[in-house]
């Protein structure tokens, strides 16, 4: 089978590496591809469904690679995980309460540290910057395609425009401190969904990741929103079992190619 579609500019990523970024999107009705279509002088990315293994061959006879698995998860507003509330403590301390959104030990089975989640303010620009390069290892940017500071700065920039509503529509941000971890936010196709989640590395299993999805949980249901997704990388078990310890179900699966 020969690769149909065609390659677009993709304009956010190009601007913050400072080289062309593009991507292919793959069409089986669109022009056929041609080898200087996809000779941009720059990195191009694609992304398939995994059920689409002719479309991989294509891609392979070009010379793309793949680079990563994709899992998209979907909660349900209605899932037992994520339908309760409850009280909140870490080590003793009673938690700070934010839009009346806890999580509760009893239903997630986890001990739960204490964390008082809100959003986040140009304030804690820095914070949520911070949290987001250094808590994100796992990631389809990665070497040898990007290099690390790469890697940190795309997830820098990207939690510090979610913080001014930008790109994603929000950030939330865990612990008094908001140093704990952070979790962005969009509404999207009649969707909530979940950009970036990350809990500081030295307060994991804690509870904190799971009071984080439910706050995302409790933004999506104020505004109607009845399925939270949220994509993470096959590459992350750690990532995969705290969203299937949440209750969530695969919405789908996809390969992410480079040349
Ligand atoms: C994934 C992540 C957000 C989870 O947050 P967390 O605060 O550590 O998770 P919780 O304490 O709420 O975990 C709840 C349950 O999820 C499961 N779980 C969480 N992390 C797990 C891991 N690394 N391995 C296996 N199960 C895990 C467990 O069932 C856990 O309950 P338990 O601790 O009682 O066994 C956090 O580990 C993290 O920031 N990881 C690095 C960044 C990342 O991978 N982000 C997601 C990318 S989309």
């Amino acid at each position: 089978m020969a690769a149909r579609g065609r390659v677009e500019s993709a304009g956010w990523l190009s601007e913050l590496f400072g080289r062309p970024v593009s991507m292919l999107m793959m069409d089986a009705q669109g022009p056929l591809l041609r080898e200087q279509d996809v000779r941009t002088g720059g990195l191009v990315q694609a992304k398939i469904s995994s059920s689409a293994l002719e479309e991989m061959d294509a891609l392979a006879d070009m010379g793309f690679r793949l680079v990563e698995s994709e899992v998209d998860f979907i909660l349900e507003r209605s899932g037992v995980t994520l339908g309760g509330m409850g009280t909140v403590v870490d080590d003793g301390v009673p938690v700070v309460e934010h839009g009346g959104v806890q999580a509760d030990p009893a239903e997630g089975g986890c001990p739960v540290a204490a964390v008082g989640i809100r959003p986040a303010t140009a304030e804690d620009l820095d914070r949520a910057g911070d949290l987001a390069a250094e808590g994100l290892g796992h990631s389809r940017f990665r070497l040898p395609w990007f290099s690390v500071d790469e890697r940190r700065h795309l997830y820098r920039t990207w939690a510090r425009a979610a913080v001014m509503g930008s790109h994603d529509d929000l950030c939330l941000l865990a612990g008094d401190g908001g140093d704990r971890g952070l979790v962005t936010l969009r509404q999207e196709n009649g969707s909530a969904r979940i950009g970036l989640l990350a809990v500081a590395p030295g307060h994991q299993r804690r509870g904190i990741g799971t009071a984080l999805l439910r706050a995302a949980a409790h933004w999506g249901a104020q505004r109607g929103l009845a399925q939270l997704r949220v994509a993470t990388q096959a590459s992350n078990p750690g990532a995969i079992a705290f969203y299937q310890a949440q209750g969530a179900r695969v919405g789908a699966l996809s390969q992410w190619f480079y040349r």
